[in-house]
This record gives C-alpha cells, structure tokens and sequence, in this order.
C-alpha cells in the first residue's frame, strides 16, 4: 500500500522542534459520563481561544470509549449566534480511509483557521454559523483517535510507526512522540466495518451532550465519505427501526435529516473512467488539457484495454475478492489515476496547480501537535493528518475499488425522505465532478432525469455553482474549486449547508423544499471557466489564496521553483486530502 504523503509532513517539517521528541502525558481531569446505549464519554471544555475565539460560545473535545481499545476523538463546537440547544446538530468527518477530520475542522470549514506564524485565525463561513458541529476522527487511530497510546517514530521509507521500549527518543528515530499502536486489527478494514462503531460514537456524544442533540442530525463528509457517509447513514437508519420495534432499549433514536457530501469516492467503475472523460474527453471546464495523443491512448488502454483497469475492477464487482479487487485498485491508480501525477505534475486534488500545491496549508498540524493545544483538548497520542495502518487495513480488502453498495444505500436515504446533497467542486479531478454527476443520475431520485442546471444565488451576487435538484435530492457542481470546497468557496459553501439543513431549495434558498419541487434548466452544466485561473508554476509554499479571485495572492505567490522534471518521491495516498507536502 502506499506510504501516505501526509503522515510524513512531520517530517518535512522536521526544522520544526515542537514536531519533534514529542511524548505526549496522558491527560488528566476528565469529565466522565455514561451516553445512550451505555457507552463511556470522557471529556473537557476547550478553553476559549483554543480554536473558538468567542468566549461565549462552548467547545467541548475527549473521547467516545466504543470498544475495548478503540478510542474516538471529538472535538464539538456550539452554534454560534443562536441557543445552540434549540439548533440541530452534524457531524463532519473526512476520507482516506485513514484521514482525519481536523482537516475538514481547520482547512475547511470549521470555526477557525491557523496562519503561518500558528496564529488562531476566525473563520467567518464556519458551518458552526448554523448548526452545532461535531467532528470525529474515525476508524480507530486516525488522526487523534487511538487504540493503546504508545511511544515510538514514524519511518521515514514507510511513513509507518515503529513502537519503542520506551519514552526515550534514540538517535536513529525521527518523529518521535507519543502514537496509537498501530494494529490492523483494532480498526475498521472496510466501508461497512465502520459503521457500527461510528453509530456507537454518536450514541455516546448523545447521551452525554442531549442539550446538543433535542433536533434534527445531519451528517456531512467528502472524499472517501462517498463510502462512509451511505453505509453509516444506512445503519443508523436501521438502528432506529430496531429502537422502533423495543429492540434496542438503551439506544436513542437519531434523527436523521439531512447527508451532504461533498466530491465523494462512491462507484469506482464510473469514477475511474472519470479521470479519462475529466482530462482527455469531453475535459474539463478549465480548457487546459495536460496530455498529449500518446498520453491520452496510453491511459485509454490502461482503462479499456483487454483485461485492464475495467476489466479488472469489473471482476472486482462480480467476484468479491480481497486479493482481485486490491489487484485491481493498485493497478487503475498506478496505470490511471496517477498519470495526471506524473505526466502533468499537477495536484489531483485541484487541476489548476502544480504539486506540490500549497492551497489548503497545513500549517494547524503543527499547531496540533503544540503540547499546550494537546493539553488543552485531552489528546493521547501525536496528531497526523493520515494514518497508515488504517489505509492499510482498507488496501488489504480492496474496499477502494468496491463500489460496496453505496448507490443502493443513497436510494434508501431518498426514499426515507431526507435531503441528500452531493456536491462536486469542478477543479478537483481525484473524485471529479463528471464521475459524481454520473453517480447522481444513477440514483435515480423520484424526478431528476427530467430535472434542470440551474444557478445558485449567492448572497454575494456572484454565481458559484449551478444545481440539478428534485424533490430533496440535488447534485451541486461549484465552480473555481478543488477537493476541499469549504475552502475554495467558503460562503457558497455556508449558504448551500443552510440551505440544505433547513429543508430549503439549494438555488436560492427561499423556498421550503417539496415531494414535487424540481429545477428546470439544460440537461448538461455547460458553463466554462476557462484557463484564467490555471497555474503553469509551482507557487509559494507560503503564499495565501484569495477566494474573490479564484487565484493565489499575487504578493504572496512569488513564483517559487519551476515544477521539478521528476516523478514525485511518494506515491500520494488515494483520497486523502493532504498532498501537499
Ligand atoms: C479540572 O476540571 C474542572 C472542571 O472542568 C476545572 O474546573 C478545573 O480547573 C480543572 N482542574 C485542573 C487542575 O485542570
Ligand atoms: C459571541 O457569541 C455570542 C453568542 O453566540 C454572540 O451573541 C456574540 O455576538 C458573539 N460575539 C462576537 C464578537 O462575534
Ligand atoms: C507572521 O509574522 C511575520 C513576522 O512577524 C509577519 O511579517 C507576517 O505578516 C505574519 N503573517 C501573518 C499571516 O500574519
Ligand atoms: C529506553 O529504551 C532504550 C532502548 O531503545 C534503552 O537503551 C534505555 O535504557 C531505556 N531507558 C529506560 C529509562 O528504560
Ligand atoms: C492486535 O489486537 C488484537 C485485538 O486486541 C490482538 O489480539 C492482537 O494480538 C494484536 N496484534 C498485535 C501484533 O499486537
Ligand atoms: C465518459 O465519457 C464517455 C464517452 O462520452 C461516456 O460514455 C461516459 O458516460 C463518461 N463517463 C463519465 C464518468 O463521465
Ligand atoms: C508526450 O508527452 C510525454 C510525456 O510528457 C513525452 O515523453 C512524449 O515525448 C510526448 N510525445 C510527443 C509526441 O510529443
Ligand atoms: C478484515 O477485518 C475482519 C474483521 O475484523 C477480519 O475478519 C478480516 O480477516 C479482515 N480482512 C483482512 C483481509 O485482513
Ligand atoms: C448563470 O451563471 C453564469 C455564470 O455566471 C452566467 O454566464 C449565465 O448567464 C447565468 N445564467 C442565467 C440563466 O442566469
Ligand atoms: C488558454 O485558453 C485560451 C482560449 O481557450 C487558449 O488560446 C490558450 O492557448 C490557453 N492557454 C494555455 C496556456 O493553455
Ligand atoms: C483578492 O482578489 C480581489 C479581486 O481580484 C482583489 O480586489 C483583492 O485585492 C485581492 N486580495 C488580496 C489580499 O490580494
Ligand atoms: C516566498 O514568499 C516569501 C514572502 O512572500 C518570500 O520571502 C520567499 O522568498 C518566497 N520563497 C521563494 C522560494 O520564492
């Protein structure tokens, strides 16, 4: 499997003394409570500052205890202006498999962002703005979360932990510091593996916090929560019909309205050619295409030539194996995905730059693993955006290249009446907008192949996206965006999640959403926006972006080194969002 890029930012930040020799205390002083279905919560109130800047608004982080040694990080923030016990409440989580969800927390769309100099920056367009927000790292021994908190380093080769005897860091280790024991074995290694667990962690918040959970729950997610996101919603739903019937009689009832997610990893055999029809034909929206005619075959035999990457993941499908469908999977992001990586150096995660991409920065990792931010939110082991043993024990069954009935369990949640959203930024190619569309029409919602584009109003006058809905299914596609849409289109992202909480039309917002709503507008999104954006340098590893341009900061963006003639050191891990170390 491939060492994940991200795991090894802390070493490419190694200048960095807080990165280093770092053995984390267990900390003290818990808040013990006992959630529904009995499960053990331990938390703390986030000191003001630590993130949220507004003392009046709470934050609350610890662990939900939801099997023996397996351990999930939570970090919750009241609703900001508003009584945060009359508003609803979400979770956010991110992909991977294996990446953690303080990405989505601090690059995207939670209450804060950190700047360069570690400084605590408020995000105006937090989703926190209109709901409770809770964030959870998720399998076990992502991101905070942890089975047995262990010291050791992370090899530099693999990007793995290696344990050590002791709180002792030798002279040959790098990153040392305090790591959860890395055990394939106390997490998930599928897509549906996750979702008893996940439903156990709500349960447990629930129970501690019903102050925060008397309204509607809405679950939010991107990336590989394409996977997560149909599978867990499922579930819960299906606990809740086992509650219905006395079968369940310490569970809660969780209430589930809303799903967004946000250009999600669903159908690998629509996805996979996806990165065809994004780069070679039709293209992109973005008139840059990278490949030249031999490039271009060359990745159309690699998908469609005999026993290649449909083929295989066709078998895949039919066969269920572990071993066809890791095969598979190796070889269509080896021989496919990849060849935007190699041949065009460019970041998959947002066509319009160069790797290595400085947008979103990653500067709230070192922030994390500061020992007073630890402190201050209960963290056993050091933070890292992605975890290896996780992406391994996915890698080990194949579960990348499964389409593990996540089209079948969307169809569900529509028929159960909630509002799905999936939602594409159009810059990103990983899990672009062209595969997601196909996804959305393989749903099927009551109405939608007759449903119309239509733009999405903004409150700032500007059009952002353009919308297909019927009913309270919609796909978004949002223009000037890569992977991480809170970040490139912070307010249309606030608006559509508002929108879409509270049962309203996603294209203006005005009217309350009924079984016969749909829009009207082409069958097709045929808006363009051209190579105005498109970077032919690397740009800055500091420079900012400016969301009103769609482009980096001129000062900032000093072109620093032209892209290296090279393939990229690591093989970046699939879906996970951080690749820009
Ligand atoms: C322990 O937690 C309580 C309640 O959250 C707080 O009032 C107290 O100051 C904390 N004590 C220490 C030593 O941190
Ligand atoms: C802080 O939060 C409170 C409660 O939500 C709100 O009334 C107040 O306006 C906020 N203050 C600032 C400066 O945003
Ligand atoms: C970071 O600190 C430096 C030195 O004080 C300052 O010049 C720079 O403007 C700061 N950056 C930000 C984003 O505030
Ligand atoms: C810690 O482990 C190292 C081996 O890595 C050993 O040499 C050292 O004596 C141990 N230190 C303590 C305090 O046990
Ligand atoms: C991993 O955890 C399981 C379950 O606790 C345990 O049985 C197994 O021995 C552990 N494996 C290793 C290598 O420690
Ligand atoms: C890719 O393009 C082909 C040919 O136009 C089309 O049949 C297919 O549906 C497209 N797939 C995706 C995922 O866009
Ligand atoms: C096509 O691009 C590849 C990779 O950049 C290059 O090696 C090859 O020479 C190009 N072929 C032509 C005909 O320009
Ligand atoms: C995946 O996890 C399940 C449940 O823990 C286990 O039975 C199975 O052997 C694992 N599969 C692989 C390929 O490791
Ligand atoms: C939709 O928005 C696009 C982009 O701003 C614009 O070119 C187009 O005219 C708009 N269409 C309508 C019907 O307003
Ligand atoms: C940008 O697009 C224009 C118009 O489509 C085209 O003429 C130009 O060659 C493109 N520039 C680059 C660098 O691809
Ligand atoms: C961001 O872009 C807008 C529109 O081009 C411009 O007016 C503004 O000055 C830019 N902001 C910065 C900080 O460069
Ligand atoms: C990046 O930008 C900063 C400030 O904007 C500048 O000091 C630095 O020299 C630039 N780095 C490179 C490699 O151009």
């Amino acid at each position: 499997m491939a060492p994940s890029i991200a795991s090894l930012s802390a070493l490419a930040l190694a200048g960095l003394p807080l990165a280093l020799g770092q053995f984390v205390k267990a900390p003290t002083n818990w808040t013990h409570a006992t959630g529904y279905s009995d499960i053990q919560v331990r938390y703390k109130e986030v000191p003001t500052g630590t993130c949220e800047l507004n003392s009046s608004v709470k934050s609350y982080s610890g662990y939900l205890d939801v099997d023996t040694d397996e351990h999930y990080f939570f970090w919750f923030f009241e609703a900001r202006n508003q009584n945060p016990k009359d508003a609803p409440l979400t979770v956010w989580i991110n992909g991977g498999p294996g990446s953690s969800s303080m990405i989505g927390l601090f690059q995207e769309l939670g209450p804060c962002r950190i700047d360069e100099n570690g400084t605590v920056v408020n995000n105006p367009y937090s989703w926190s703005e209109s709901s409770n927000m809770i964030f959870i790292d998720q399998p076990t021994q992502v991101g905070f979360s942890y089975s047995i908190p262990v010291p050791g380093y992370t090899d530099a080769n693999s990007g793995s932990i290696v344990t050590l005897p002791n709180a002792t860091c030798p002279e040959y280790a790098q990153g040392c510091g305090t790591y959860s024991y890395p055990n394939e074995t106390l997490t998930a290694n599928t897509t549906a593996g996750v979702a008893p667990n996940f439903w156990k962690g709500l349960q447990g918040f629930m129970g501690a916090f019903p102050q925060y959970s008397r309204h509607e729950f809405n679950f939010a997610t991107e990336s590989y929560g394409g996977h997560f996101s149909p599978l867990i919603n499922q579930y819960i739903e299906k606990q809740n019909e086992l509650i219905a019937k006395k079968q369940l009689p310490k569970a809660h009832h969780i209430n589930l309205k809303t799903a967004l997610i946000g250009n999600g990893w669903y159908d690998p055999l629509i996805q996979y050619q996806a990165y065809y029809n994004f780069t070679v034909f039709p293209g992109n929206t973005y008139d840059y295409k990278p490949f030249n005619e031999s490039i271009s075959a060359m990745m159309y035999n690699a998908l469609y030539g005999p026993g290649n990457c449909v083929d295989m993941t066709k078998e895949c499908y039919a066969s269920g194996r572990n071993d066809v469908c890791s095969f598979a999977d190796n070889f269509c992001a080896n021989n496919v995905e990849e060849v935007l990586d190699i041949y065009a150096l460019r970041d998959e995660y947002d066509i319009r730059e160069l790797s290595p991409d400085p947008f979103p920065s990653t500067f709230y990792v070192d922030y994390l693993n500061s020992p007073t931010v630890q402190e201050a939110i209960g963290a056993y082991v050091n933070f890292s955006e992605s975890n290896s043993a996780v992406s391994s024990a996915f890698g080990s069954t194949g579960d990348d290249d499964r389409e593990s009935g996540t089209i079948e369990a969307l169809k569900t949640l529509v028929s159960d009446d909630i509002t799905v959203v999936l939602y594409a930024g159009d810059a990103d190619y990983n899990c672009n907008w062209l595969g997601g569309e196909v996804v959305a029409g393989e749903v099927n919602a009551p109405g939608f192949s007759s449903a119309g584009y239509t733009n999405v109003t903004s409150s700032d006058n500007i059009v952002h996206a353009q919308v297909k809905q019927s009913g309270k299914f919609s796909f978004v596609r949002i223009f000037e965006s890569g992977h991480e849409v809170p970040f490139y289109q912070p307010l249309m992202s606030l608006e559509m999640f508002d929108r879409a909480i509270n049962g309203k039309d996603i294209a203006t917002g005005r009217r309350t959403v009924k079984g016969g709503y749909k829009t009207t507008g082409s069958a097709k999104s045929t808006y363009r926006e051209g190579n105005s954006t498109v970077q032919f340098e690397v740009v800055n590893a500091t420079a900012t972006y400016n969301t009103t341009s769609n482009e980096p900061d001129p000062i900032s963006a000093k072109k620093s080194f032209k892209a290296a003639n090279k393939r990229r050191l690591f093989k970046p891990a699939k879906r996970v969002v951080d690749l820009t170390s």
